[in-house]
Protein backbone atom coordinates (compact mmCIF):
# COMPACT_ATOMS: atom_id res chain seq x y z
CA UNK A 1 0.00 0.00 0.00
CA UNK A 2 2.54 2.40 1.11
CA UNK A 3 4.30 1.43 -2.46
CA UNK A 4 1.72 1.93 -4.07
CA UNK A 5 1.32 5.33 -2.60
CA UNK A 6 4.37 6.13 -3.22
CA UNK A 7 4.23 5.11 -6.56
CA UNK A 8 1.42 7.28 -7.47
CA UNK A 9 3.40 10.44 -5.83
CA UNK A 10 5.96 9.44 -7.62
CA UNK A 11 3.96 9.65 -10.89
CA UNK A 12 2.53 13.00 -9.69
CA UNK A 13 5.90 14.37 -9.87
CA UNK A 14 6.94 13.25 -12.86
CA UNK A 15 3.50 15.25 -13.96
CA UNK A 16 4.23 18.07 -12.65
CA UNK A 17 7.51 18.25 -13.69
CA UNK A 18 6.10 17.77 -17.34
CA UNK A 19 3.63 20.35 -16.70
CA UNK A 20 6.41 22.67 -15.46
CA UNK A 21 8.94 21.98 -18.27
CA UNK A 22 5.72 22.73 -20.69
CA UNK A 23 4.71 25.62 -19.13
CA UNK A 24 8.66 26.73 -19.42
CA UNK A 25 8.81 25.94 -22.83
CA UNK A 26 5.56 27.48 -23.66
CA UNK A 27 6.66 31.11 -21.82
CA UNK A 28 10.20 30.56 -23.57
CA UNK A 29 8.93 30.26 -26.85
CA UNK A 30 6.58 33.36 -26.54
CA UNK A 31 9.91 34.98 -25.78
CA UNK A 32 12.91 36.91 -27.19
CA UNK A 33 14.74 33.70 -25.93
CA UNK A 34 12.83 31.53 -28.87
CA UNK A 35 13.09 33.91 -31.23
CA UNK A 36 16.77 34.08 -31.11
CA UNK A 37 16.86 30.59 -31.17
CA UNK A 38 15.33 30.44 -34.34
CA UNK A 39 17.50 33.30 -35.42
CA UNK A 40 20.81 31.36 -35.29
CA UNK A 41 19.57 28.24 -36.36
CA UNK A 42 17.79 30.60 -39.60
CA UNK A 43 21.12 31.61 -40.92
CA UNK A 44 22.59 28.17 -42.19
CA UNK A 45 18.65 28.15 -44.27
CA UNK A 46 17.25 31.26 -45.24
CA UNK A 47 20.03 33.80 -44.27
CA UNK A 48 23.54 32.41 -45.15
CA UNK A 49 25.93 34.51 -47.05
CA UNK A 50 29.24 32.81 -46.45
CA UNK A 51 31.59 33.23 -49.44
CA UNK A 52 33.65 30.11 -50.71
CA UNK A 53 36.71 29.93 -49.98
CA UNK A 54 38.40 29.85 -53.84
CA UNK A 55 39.63 26.41 -54.99
CA UNK A 56 42.37 25.47 -57.13
CA UNK A 57 42.74 21.82 -57.73
CA UNK A 58 46.51 21.98 -58.70
CA UNK A 59 46.64 18.41 -60.12
CA UNK A 60 45.49 17.31 -63.67
CA UNK A 61 42.28 16.48 -64.12
CA UNK A 62 42.05 12.31 -63.75
CA UNK A 63 40.27 9.54 -65.62
CA UNK A 64 36.49 10.58 -66.30
CA UNK A 65 37.55 14.03 -65.12
CA UNK A 66 37.63 17.91 -66.96
CA UNK A 67 39.52 20.80 -65.44
CA UNK A 68 36.82 23.42 -65.38
CA UNK A 69 35.82 27.06 -64.23
CA UNK A 70 33.12 27.63 -61.93
CA UNK A 71 32.38 31.48 -61.26
CA UNK A 72 29.82 31.02 -57.97
CA UNK A 73 28.36 34.28 -56.35
CA UNK A 74 31.03 36.27 -58.15
CA UNK A 75 34.01 33.85 -56.61
CA UNK A 76 36.11 31.92 -59.42
CA UNK A 77 37.21 28.52 -58.79
CA UNK A 78 39.20 26.01 -60.78
CA UNK A 79 37.98 22.36 -60.35
CA UNK A 80 38.41 18.62 -61.80
CA UNK A 81 35.37 17.44 -61.68
CA UNK A 82 34.14 13.95 -63.05
CA UNK A 83 31.77 14.86 -66.48
CA UNK A 84 28.76 13.08 -65.15
CA UNK A 85 28.95 15.32 -61.57
CA UNK A 86 25.74 17.27 -61.06
CA UNK A 87 26.15 20.78 -60.11
CA UNK A 88 24.57 20.66 -57.12
CA UNK A 89 27.42 17.84 -55.79
CA UNK A 90 29.96 19.82 -56.82
CA UNK A 91 28.48 22.93 -54.86
CA UNK A 92 27.69 21.18 -52.34
CA UNK A 93 30.16 18.19 -51.42
CA UNK A 94 33.77 20.49 -53.30
CA UNK A 95 32.92 24.50 -52.40
CA UNK A 96 30.95 23.45 -49.32
CA UNK A 97 28.36 25.65 -49.81
CA UNK A 98 25.63 23.63 -48.43
CA UNK A 99 22.60 26.17 -48.81
CA UNK A 100 21.41 24.73 -51.79
CA UNK A 101 19.58 21.62 -50.80
CA UNK A 102 19.20 17.98 -51.92
CA UNK A 103 15.76 16.60 -51.59
CA UNK A 104 14.56 14.43 -54.10
CA UNK A 105 17.70 14.67 -56.34
CA UNK A 106 15.34 13.71 -59.75
CA UNK A 107 14.11 16.95 -60.22
CA UNK A 108 10.78 16.69 -58.85
CA UNK A 109 10.93 19.21 -55.39
CA UNK A 110 12.85 22.23 -56.26
CA UNK A 111 15.55 22.01 -53.07
CA UNK A 112 17.83 22.57 -55.07
CA UNK A 113 17.16 25.78 -56.98
CA UNK A 114 19.46 27.95 -57.76
CA UNK A 115 20.13 30.54 -60.49
CA UNK A 116 22.48 30.52 -63.81
CA UNK A 117 22.90 33.61 -65.59
CA UNK A 118 19.56 34.86 -63.05
CA UNK A 119 17.59 32.02 -64.05
CA UNK A 120 16.47 29.25 -61.76
CA UNK A 121 17.44 25.52 -62.58
CA UNK A 122 17.29 22.45 -60.59
CA UNK A 123 20.84 22.03 -59.39
CA UNK A 124 20.86 18.27 -59.49
CA UNK A 125 19.85 17.53 -62.72
CA UNK A 126 22.44 19.74 -64.59
CA UNK A 127 25.85 18.72 -65.16
CA UNK A 128 28.95 20.94 -63.45
CA UNK A 129 30.71 20.91 -66.40
CA UNK A 130 27.68 22.67 -68.64
CA UNK A 131 28.31 25.64 -66.17
CA UNK A 132 31.93 26.71 -66.87
CA UNK A 133 32.60 30.26 -67.10
CA UNK A 134 28.54 30.87 -66.38
CA UNK A 135 27.27 32.89 -63.61
CA UNK A 136 25.93 30.78 -60.66
CA UNK A 137 24.33 31.87 -57.93
CA UNK A 138 23.01 30.31 -54.49
CA UNK A 139 21.80 30.86 -51.33
CA UNK A 140 24.61 32.23 -49.86
CA UNK A 141 25.22 34.58 -52.80
CA UNK A 142 21.96 36.94 -52.44
CA UNK A 143 22.91 39.26 -49.25
CA UNK A 144 25.32 42.21 -49.81
CA UNK A 145 27.05 44.37 -47.51
CA UNK A 146 25.87 42.27 -44.47
CA UNK A 147 22.01 43.05 -45.97
CA UNK A 148 19.85 40.55 -46.50
CA UNK A 149 17.84 40.04 -49.85
CA UNK A 150 14.81 41.63 -49.76
CA UNK A 151 13.58 38.02 -50.62
CA UNK A 152 15.31 36.37 -47.60
CA UNK A 153 14.14 39.41 -45.39
CA UNK A 154 10.58 38.70 -46.13
CA UNK A 155 10.40 34.97 -45.46
CA UNK A 156 11.84 35.89 -42.16
CA UNK A 157 9.32 38.50 -41.30
CA UNK A 158 6.27 36.74 -42.65
CA UNK A 159 7.87 33.39 -41.19
CA UNK A 160 7.33 31.56 -44.62
CA UNK A 161 8.77 28.08 -43.31
CA UNK A 162 8.56 25.48 -40.94
CA UNK A 163 11.23 23.06 -41.03
CA UNK A 164 13.03 25.72 -43.65
CA UNK A 165 14.60 22.92 -45.88
CA UNK A 166 12.64 23.77 -48.79
CA UNK A 167 13.23 27.22 -47.92
CA UNK A 168 16.67 28.10 -49.72
CA UNK A 169 14.51 26.48 -53.14
CA UNK A 170 12.28 28.89 -52.33
CA UNK A 171 13.89 31.41 -52.12
CA UNK A 172 16.20 31.33 -55.22
CA UNK A 173 13.12 30.72 -57.53
CA UNK A 174 11.08 33.65 -56.09
CA UNK A 175 14.32 35.76 -56.81
CA UNK A 176 14.42 34.57 -60.36
CA UNK A 177 10.76 35.52 -60.49
CA UNK A 178 10.86 38.92 -59.13
CA UNK A 179 13.69 39.69 -61.10
CA UNK A 180 12.46 39.23 -64.46
CA UNK A 181 10.10 42.35 -65.46
CA UNK A 182 8.24 40.24 -67.89
CA UNK A 183 6.75 37.91 -66.05
CA UNK A 184 3.03 38.45 -63.75
CA UNK A 185 3.10 38.59 -60.10
CA UNK A 186 -0.62 38.26 -59.09
CA UNK A 187 -1.20 36.04 -56.72
CA UNK A 188 -2.04 33.05 -59.17
CA UNK A 189 1.24 33.77 -61.16
CA UNK A 190 3.17 33.29 -58.36
CA UNK A 191 2.07 30.23 -57.08
CA UNK A 192 2.32 28.83 -60.61
CA UNK A 193 5.65 29.77 -61.01
CA UNK A 194 6.63 28.38 -57.38
CA UNK A 195 4.72 24.95 -58.43
CA UNK A 196 8.18 23.56 -58.89
CA UNK A 197 8.77 24.21 -55.40
CA UNK A 198 7.29 21.57 -53.11
CA UNK A 199 7.18 22.54 -49.52
CA UNK A 200 6.24 19.22 -47.25
CA UNK A 201 5.26 21.22 -44.36
CA UNK A 202 2.69 23.36 -46.35
CA UNK A 203 3.93 26.46 -45.94
CA UNK A 204 2.48 27.84 -48.67
CA UNK A 205 0.32 30.88 -47.87
CA UNK A 206 3.07 32.55 -45.99
CA UNK A 207 5.58 31.71 -49.12
CA UNK A 208 2.74 34.08 -51.04
CA UNK A 209 2.67 36.50 -48.77
CA UNK A 210 6.83 36.92 -48.83
CA UNK A 211 6.96 36.77 -52.28
CA UNK A 212 4.12 39.71 -52.52
CA UNK A 213 5.89 41.18 -49.34
CA UNK A 214 9.27 40.97 -51.15
CA UNK A 215 7.70 42.23 -54.42
CA UNK A 216 6.89 45.13 -52.33
CA UNK A 217 10.28 45.96 -51.07
CA UNK A 218 11.78 45.81 -54.33
CA UNK A 219 9.43 49.15 -55.40
CA UNK A 220 7.14 46.90 -57.09
CA UNK A 221 9.05 47.24 -60.09
CA UNK A 222 9.67 43.40 -60.49
S1 LIG B 1 16.72 17.86 -55.26
FE1 LIG B 1 16.62 18.77 -57.21
S2 LIG B 1 14.51 18.88 -57.65
FE2 LIG B 1 14.61 17.79 -55.78
S1 LIG C 1 9.25 24.54 -44.64
FE1 LIG C 1 9.45 22.37 -44.37
S2 LIG C 1 9.45 21.61 -46.39
FE2 LIG C 1 8.95 23.70 -46.63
Amino acid sequence: MADDRKTEASAEDENATVRTSRRNFLKFSASGAAAAAVASWIPGQIASAREAEPVTDDALPGQGERRIKLIVNGQEHTLNVPVNAVLLDVLRDRLNLTGTKKGCDLGQCGACTLLVNDVAINSCLSLAVQHEGEKITTLEGLARDGELHPVQQAFLEEDAYQCGYCTPGQIMSAVALLNDPNLPKDDASVREAMSGNICRCAAYKNILAAVQSARSRMGGLA
